[in-house]
């Protein structure tokens, strides 16, 4: 798992992110490039053969999001390592608390990561999510 930084592998992060959001999901792909990749901080992770197989993004106001793991590696832990990394990075990065928008089929994803439901369900990039939040000054106590 590695923390990288979007200039130096964009096209690695590009590729999942493509795969999974514009060609699995039909995310529009102006929506996708939203313009927040360049000042965000990015996870990679790769699988042993070198090729790209799932990514994260940790944008400068604590917000997680653009979670994705190719189909055929789900449900093989790469979603939580990818999530350690991130959660690691947003307390490096002084971050109290982190936020996401989670696609509601994903909540149980979250939960299992301290993640809790906040208010209710809106449309975004014609897809249901949810709201939620986890404290990371808790974990400084644990
Ligand atoms: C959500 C996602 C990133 C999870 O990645 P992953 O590599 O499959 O996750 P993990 O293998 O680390 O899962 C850890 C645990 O979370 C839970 N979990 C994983 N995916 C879940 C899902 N879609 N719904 C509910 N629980 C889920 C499982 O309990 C799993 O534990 P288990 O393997 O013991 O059952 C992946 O399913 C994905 O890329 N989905 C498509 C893109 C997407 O919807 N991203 C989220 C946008 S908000």
């Amino acid at each position: 798992m590695l923390p990288v930084e979007w200039g130096a592998a964009r096209e690695l992060l590009r590729a999942v992110r493509r795969r999974v959001f514009v060609e699995e999901q039909h995310v529009p792909e102006a929506l996708e490039w939203d313009g927040e990749d360049a000042t965000s901080g990015h996870v990679l992770a790769i699988s042993s053969e070198g090729h790209p197989i799932g990514t994260g993004r940790l944008l400068g106001d604590g917000h997680i999001g653009r979670m994705a793991v190719l189909s055929e590696w789900r449900r093989h832990g790469v979603g939580s390592a990818l999530m350690r990394s991130l959660l690691r990075l947003a307390a490096e990065n002084g971050h109290k608390v982190v936020r996401l928008n989670a696609q509601t089929h994903a909540v149980g994803f979250y939960r299992k990561h301290g993640f809790e439901v906040e208010g209710g369900e809106f449309m975004e990039a014609g897809i249901p999510h949810v709201a939620m939040v986890r404290d990371l000054a808790a974990d400084e106590n644990r």
